[in-house]
């Protein structure tokens, strides 16, 4: 099998042909949230800035549509993984029913759910429900002897005890969206990818649940975060991206 790759095409065809069965450590899925075309226009949003509202082409399913492609992709992610292998899959409201249902469906167990907090997140404008400042990392098992690398975790937890010393990672993470030079911007100055996710956020589930020489697969790379974060810490890894300028991106951003 192939290592430190980007595929170009769709993560279910791909990783039922070209991923070897129990061969990955770690998986992080960041997959479409099926809310484009759902969501408000914002008259005045700066679309392409650091609050950029997501609406693409493949972001749009029936709600029957979206069950089954997630329940393929989970299942395809479920033959890749070692026994001791973890899933980590990005959500909001939107789709946490449907990713938990499929994750227990398959035999996965649900370890947490992480909360992570925006503290910049985009007002809500509409005036007549809470402001979404969240979204959830639900972080799930294939078998008894998951990894988690508990210490390391606490060296790098921003959170200390009241006299200063180290403490134990909590399930709720305090991010900002990505922005400043973190962002990837095009030639016009906006936002290369609209969903790019923060690396701390990548840094943490990785540190979390592997460890250098191991494989992490992102099926869903968009603009490459996971696989950039994992070449940081020293991990093999695997990117599947459907888009051809998504994937191009990513490519450029981890020099190959
Ligand atoms: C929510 S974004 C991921 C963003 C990524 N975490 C980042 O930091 O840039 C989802 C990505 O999945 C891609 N995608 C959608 N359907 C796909 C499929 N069936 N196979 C592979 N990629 C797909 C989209 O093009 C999009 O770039």
């Amino acid at each position: 099998m192939k290592k430190n790759i980007i595929y170009q095409g769709d993560c279910i065809e791909i990783l039922n042909k070209k991923i070897d069965a129990k061969s990955i450590d770690l998986v992080f899925a960041d997959p479409p949230y099926n809310l484009s075309g759902n969501a408000l226009k914002w008259k005045g949003n700066k679309t392409g800035g650091d609050w950029y509202m997501v609406n693409e082409d493949w972001d749009k399913m029936t709600d029957k549509e979206y069950l089954q492609f997630t329940n393929d992709w989970i299942a395809g992610c479920h033959q890749a993984l070692k026994d001791n292998g973890s899933i980590y899959v990005s959500c909001t409201h939107h789709n946490l029913a449907e990713i938990m249902m499929v994750l227990k469906k398959l035999g996965f167990k649900i370890n947490n759910v992480i909360i992570w907090q925006k503290t910049n997140a985009m007002p809500n404008m509409t005036k007549r429900v809470f402001t979404h400042s969240i979204e959830f990392i639900v972080w799930a098992v294939k078998g008894k002897n998951w990894k988690f690398n508990y210490e390391d975790l606490k060296k790098i937890n921003p959170d200390k005890q009241k006299d200063g010393s180290i403490k134990q990672m909590r399930d709720v993470w305090q991010l900002p969206l990505v922005q400043g030079k973190e962002r990837l911007r095009g030639a016009n100055g906006r936002a290369a990818h609209p969903t790019q996710k923060p690396e701390e956020l990548l840094r943490r589930v990785i540190i979390a649940s592997s460890n250098k020489g191991d494989m992490v697969l992102d099926p869903f790379l968009g603009s490459g975060t996971t696989a950039f974060v994992a070449k940081k810490l020293g991990r093999d890894w695997i990117g599947i991206e459907k888009n051809e300028t998504f994937a191009k991106l990513s490519k450029l951003r981890l020099h190959i």
